[in-house]
C-alpha cells in the first residue's frame, strides 16, 4: 500500500504530468465555480436589482415613479334615476339608468420631493384629469338625476338628534328650497358644483367642525396637486419596506378603527412594491379615499402588454364580508354591532360622517338583496366589476391595474324631515369608477422583459457553460494521465525509454524507505526530495 501510493505521488511529480494535474486542478475549480454561480446567481441579480431599483435621485426606476411614463384611465360609470318622483310618491323601486363610461386621462406626478435622512422621502401627489370625450358614451355636459347627497347625509345624521333640531331642518330645507334629488350635469357631479346647505353649514358651524368646502362634488379638489404629504420608504436601508408608506400627513396609523393592525398605512399607493413578490404574498393598498389598506393576493399568472409575464392580485372574497363570516372586519366597526352590511365597507368615518359606503361595483360579493332593491343594474361579473392588480414580481412594479369601486349613500328614512319623509332606509348606489393602468411603453416592457428572462437564461449560460468546460479540461486530463501512465508502464518494460533515470537515485529511495518506491518494479525519472518526505510523513502519521 505505502509503496503504491508513493509510486503514484512520485509519478505525479514528473514536469510532464505536472501540467496535467494543474490542469485537472483548474478543471475542478471550473466546476466548483459553475456550481457556486448557479446556486448563488439569483441572489447576486437580486441583490444588484434591489440596489438599482432603490428610489434615488437620478436613477430611472425614480423617475418612472415620479412620474409614471403611462397616463392611467378613469372610467366613471352614473346611475341616473329616472322615476324619482315615483320612488318618493308611490314607494316604487328606484330605477336606475347605467350612464357612461365618461373617461378621463390622467396624468400623475410627484411633486415637492424631499429626501429626508432616514431613507425615506416626502412628497405631494399631483393627478390632472382631461376628459377624453373620444371614448367617452356621452358628453360632461349631460343631465343627470341623483340622490342629494348633502342634504340626505344631513337627514340621515340627525336621526338621532333632538327633534327640534330635525323640524328646524326642515324648515331652513324649505326656505332654500332644497329636494332629495338634484339635477346636475356630469362634471359637476363629478368636479363639484355650489350646494346651498354646504354654503350654509360653512357660515354658520363653527370653525373647528367647519366642512371644507361649500361645493359638493364626488372627486371635488381631485384635479391638481393634493394637499397630503406623504413619507415612503425608498428602499435604500430595507428593500422589504421599498414604496410602502412610513406617514401620511404625519400619521403612521389612521385613527378610525379599532386595533392597531386595521389602522395601519404601511401599504403601497399600487405602483410600486418591495420586490421578490411570490404566489404567498399579501400585497397592501393604501388610499386615502378607501379609509384602510386594501389586502391584495394572488390569483393567477397573467401576460400583460408587452409580453411581460406578470401575478395577478386581487382582494380577497370576504374583504367587505360581514363580521359572520369575516371576524377580522369587527375592528372597522367601531359603532357596532350591527356592524356594516355583507360587501359593504362603511367610510363615513374618512367622508364628514356623511353615510357613504364603498363596494364593488354592481354590488359584487354583496348580499344580492342591494342589487334587488333597485332596478337597472345588471348581475356583477367579475371581469368587469372585480378588482385587480398585475405586477412584475421580480422586481415588484405594477404592469396593468383595474381598480374599481363603487358609491352607495345609506340614507336612514327621518319621517320628521317632510322632504324626506318618503325617503325609505335605502342603499342608493350613486356611481361607480375605474381606474385603469395600462400598456406601458414598449421601452419599459422591453426593459422589463430583459430583467425577468436575462438573469436566468444568463444563470444557465455562465454556470453550464463553467461546468461543461471544467468536465472537459477534466476529461481530457484524466485521458492523458492515463495515457501517459500506460505509456510510460510501456516505455519502462521496453527498458528504452528515457524517462528512466539510472538507478543511482532508485536506490537512494530504496534506502530512504526501506524497499523500492514503486511496488510495481517501475522506475520514475526524478526523485523531488521534499515530495518524498512530505506525502511520505503524511502517510506514516
Ligand atoms: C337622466 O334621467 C332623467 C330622467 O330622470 C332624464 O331626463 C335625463 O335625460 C337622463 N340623462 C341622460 C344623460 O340620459
Ligand atoms: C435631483 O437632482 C437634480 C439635479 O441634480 C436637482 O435639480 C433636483 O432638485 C434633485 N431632486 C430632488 C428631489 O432632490
Ligand atoms: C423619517 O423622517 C421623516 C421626516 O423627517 C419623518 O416624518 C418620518 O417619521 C421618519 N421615519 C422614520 C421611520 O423614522
Ligand atoms: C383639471 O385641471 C386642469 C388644469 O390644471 C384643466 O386643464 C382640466 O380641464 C381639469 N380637468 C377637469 C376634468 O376639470
Ligand atoms: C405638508 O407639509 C407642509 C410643509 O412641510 C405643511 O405646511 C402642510 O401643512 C402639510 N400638510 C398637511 C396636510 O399636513
Ligand atoms: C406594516 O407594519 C407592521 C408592524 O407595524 C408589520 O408587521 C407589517 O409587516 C407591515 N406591513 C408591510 C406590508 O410591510
Ligand atoms: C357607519 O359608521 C358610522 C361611524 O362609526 C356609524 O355611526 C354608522 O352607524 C355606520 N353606518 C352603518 C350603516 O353601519
Amino acid at each position: 500500500m505505502r509503496g503504491r501510493r508513493s509510486g503514484i505521488c512520485s509519478k505525479l511529480t514528473s514536469t510532464f504530468l505536472r501540467k496535467w494535474w494543474c490542469v485537472i486542478a483548474f478543471s475542478v475549480l471550473l466546476l466548483i465555480f459553475g456550481i457556486v454561480i448557479f446556486v448563488f446567481f439569483m441572489t447576486w441579480v437580486n441583490m444588484v436589482i434591489h440596489k438599482e431599483i432603490v428610489l434615488r435621485n437620478g436613477s430611472m426606476t425614480f423617475d418612472w415613479w415620479r412620474e409614471p411614463p403611462v397616463d392611467p384611465v378613469m372610467s366613471v360609470y352614473i346611475y341616473n334615476v329616472t322615476n324619482a318622483d315615483a320612488f318618493l310618491n308611490n314607494g316604487d323601486k328606484p330605477i336606475l339608468e347605467e350612464l357612461g363610461p365618461f373617461v378621463y386621462i390622467q396624468h400623475w406626478e410627484k411633486v415637492n420631493l424631499e429626501f429626508n435622512d432616514n431613507d425615506t422621502l416626502t412628497f405631494n401627489q399631483r393627478k390632472v384629469f382631461k376628459f377624453d370625450e373620444l371614448n367617452s358614451a356621452g358628453s360632461e355636459e349631460d343631465m343627470v338625476v341623483v340622490p342629494n347627497i348633502p342634504m340626505l347625509s344631513a337627514t340621515s345624521q340627525s336621526k338621532h338628534a333632538a327633534r327640534f333640531l330635525r323640524l328646524a331642518m326642515a324648515s331652513i330645507m324649505d326656505i332654500l328650497k332644497i329636494k332629495p334629488f338634484v339635477e346636475v350635469s356630469v362634471a359637476q357631479l363629478l368636479w363639484g358644483y355650489e350646494d346651498p346647505l354646504l354654503k350654509l353649514a360653512k357660515d354658520v358651524v363653527s370653525k373647528e367642525q367647519k366642512l371644507p368646502y361649500e361645493e359638493f362634488g364626488l372627486l371635488y379638489g381631485k384635479n391638481g396637486t393634493a394637499k397630503d404629504n406623504v413619507t415612503v420608504f425608498t428602499g435604500g436601508d430595507d428593500i422589504t419596506h421599498y414604496g410602502l408608506i412610513d406617514t401620511f400627513n404625519g400619521r403612521t396609523h389612521l385613527p378610525h378603527w379599532k386595533t392597531e393592525e386595521c389602522n395601519r398605512l404601511n401599504g403601497s399607493d399600487g405602483s410600486i412594491f418591495p420586490p421578490q413578490i411570490t404566489k404567498s404574498t399579501t400585497l397592501h393598498v393604501y388610499d386615502k379615499d378607501l379609509c384602510r389598506l386594501l389586502p391584495l393576493r394572488f390569483e393567477k399568472e397573467v401576460e400583460t402588454n408587452g409580453g411581460v409575464m406578470g401575478y395577478r392580485f386581487t382582494p380577497p372574497q370576504d374583504v367587505f364580508a360581514e363580521v359572520a363570516q369575516n371576524p377580522e372586519n369587527e375592528c372597522f366597526c367601531p359603532g357596532g354591532p350591527p356592524c356594516t352590511p355583507h360587501g359593504l365597507f362603511n367610510v363615513s368615518l374618512c367622508q364628514y360622517d356623511s353615510p357613504i359606503m364603498l363596494s364593488f361595483p354592481h354590488f359584487y360579493l354583496a348580499d344580492p338583496k342591494f342589487l334587488d332593491a333597485v332596478e337597472g343594474i345588471s348581475k356583477p361579473e367579475k371581469d368587469k366589476h372585480g378588482f385587480f392588480l398585475d405586477v412584475q414580481p421580480d422586481l415588484g412594479v405594477s404592469l396593468r391595474a383595474r381598480a374599481r369601486i363603487q358609491i352607495n349613500l345609506a340614507v336612514s328614512q327621518v319621517t320628521d324631515i317632510k322632504q324626506v319623509a318618503t325617503f325609505p332606509d335605502i342603499l342608493f348606489p350613486i356611481m361607480w369608477f375605474e381606474d385603469g393602468v395600462d400598456g406601458l411603453p414598449s421601452d419599459v416592457t422591453e426593459l422589463l422583459n430583459l430583467a425577468a428572462t436575462a438573469p436566468p437564461i444568463a444563470r444557465s449560460a455562465i454556470s453550464f457553460g463553467l461546468i461543461a468546460l471544467g468536465a472537459l479540461l477534466l476529461l481530457i486530463a484524466a485521458a492523458c494521465l492515463w495515457r501517459s501512465s500506460k505509456r510510460q508502464e510501456t516505455l519502462h518494460l521496453e527498458g528504452t525509454s528515457h524517462y528512466v533515470k539510472p538507478s543511482e537515485k532508485q536506490k537512494k529511495d530504496i534506502a530512504a524507505n526501506g524497499h523500492p518506491a514503486n511496488g510495481n518494479g517501475k522506475t520514475f525519472e526524478t526523485l523531488n526530495p521534499a515530495f518524498l518526505t512530505g506525502p511520505e510523513n503524511g502517510a506514516t502519521n
